[in-house]
């Protein structure tokens, strides 16, 4: 038996270590230990040895059973080893291929223009406000003072959501007036940009959907010397310094008296050139002091508080400011147009 057991051993670490692959290992830990290896099939004899030699014999079976599993171990160890090279030599980097190109995007330039305007007013004091787009025709039209029969009311012009004609797609953002009022009460000095929606066909100038930013002051004593004031500021800020101003009169329902204000054309002084088409003035927003009736309907004493309120268009500021020519450009998110700015 110990003669049988010495040549398993040596057969054993022979085989073992002249392995190359994992599924060789453990086919040699089947033949060796397993339940039909071939040392289990020694250690059954046992039965058969003397009294003395059985505790001998057993010893030396274990050591063999020891040895062969720990040069299973070893050998296991070395071929993972040498698997994992093999693996890193077949994945190595070939740092002369070209990498694949990340494109970086950024701002788009109407957001740009946006973010400059905010920071203005934000300097002069006033808070930004977010409203709905799907309004209520209260807000976009009764309780700013627009009658019944106001051609802006009419299906033609307006996205009505419901046969009503109850709620819509807001078509200014004059209703943040109300709801800022409404909510927030008075003394108030706010803007509130966001998109708004015309019946408008798609040319170089309109679009069903577009931006306004709205503005209101709201306290005692409010003057139009303070509409001119700030709104000369603002423009100055916007525009540069040497801007030319003129306010002309003309109507909203909501706004009494109400402007328009136009700045001279930065392109010809004034002359007449393509970029102001021949006026020499650019319209630049609609204004004018909140009308009596909507501070009532806002629950506010005209004869306490007055105020002024206006409203530019966002895409026309950012035309001017980029020299954008058609509308179209700012909305189809074409790249080749965008990573300009
Ligand atoms: N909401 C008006 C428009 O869309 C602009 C405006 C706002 C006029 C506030 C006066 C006061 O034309």
């Amino acid at each position: 038996m110990k003669e049988q057991l010495e040549a398993i051993r040596s057969a054993a670490l022979d085989s073992i270590a002249g392995t190359k692959a994992a599924a060789d290992l453990e086919a040699l830990r089947v033949k060796y230990l397993g339940k039909k290896g071939e040392l289990t099939a020694v250690l059954k004899q046992m039965g058969s040895l003397s009294a003395e030699l059985r505790p001998v014999m057993g010893q030396m079976a274990n050591d063999v059973r020891a040895a062969v599993e720990t040069a299973i171990e070893s050998q296991s160890a070395i071929l993972a080893q040498k698997a994992l090279e093999a693996k890193l030599e077949a994945e190595t980097v070939d740092v002369t291929i070209p990498g694949k190109h990340q494109e970086v995007g950024h701002k788009h330039p109407m957001y740009t223009v946006l973010d400059e305007i905010k920071e203005i007013f934000l300097n002069m004091g006033f808070e930004i406000m977010d409203g709905p787009e799907i309004e209520q025709a209260d807000y976009n039209f009764t309780k700013l003072n627009t009658p019944d029969d106001h051609p802006a009311r009419e299906w033609s012009d307006t996205f009505y959501l419901d046969e009503e004609s109850k709620t819509l797609l807001r078509t200014q953002t004059s209703p943040m007036q109300i709801r800022a009022m409404e909510t927030y009460g008075v003394p108030i000095r706010m803007i509130s940009p966001g998109r708004v929606y015309r019946k408008d066909e798609v040319d170089a100038t309109h679009s069903p959907m577009f931006h306004q930013i709205e503005g209101l002051v709201v306290d005692k004593g409010i003057t139009m010397a303070d509409l001119k004031g700030t709104l000369n500021a603002v423009i100055r800020e916007i525009y540069g310094p040497n801007t030319v101003t003129r306010f002309r009169p003309h109507h909203f329902p909501f706004t009494e008296p109400s402007c328009e204000v136009d700045i001279q054309c930065h392109k010809c002084g004034g002359v007449g050139c393509p970029t102001c088409k021949g006026e020499g003035w650019i319209e630049v927003l609609g204004a004018g002091m909140v009308h009596p009736k909507v501070l009532r309907n806002c629950g506010i004493d005209p004869e306490e508080y007055s105020g002024f309120a206006f409203g530019m268009g966002l895409e026309r500021l950012a035309m001017g400011q980029f020299k954008i020519s058609d509308l179209r450009l700012i909305f189809e998110n074409d790249i080749r147009f965008l990573s300009q700015f």
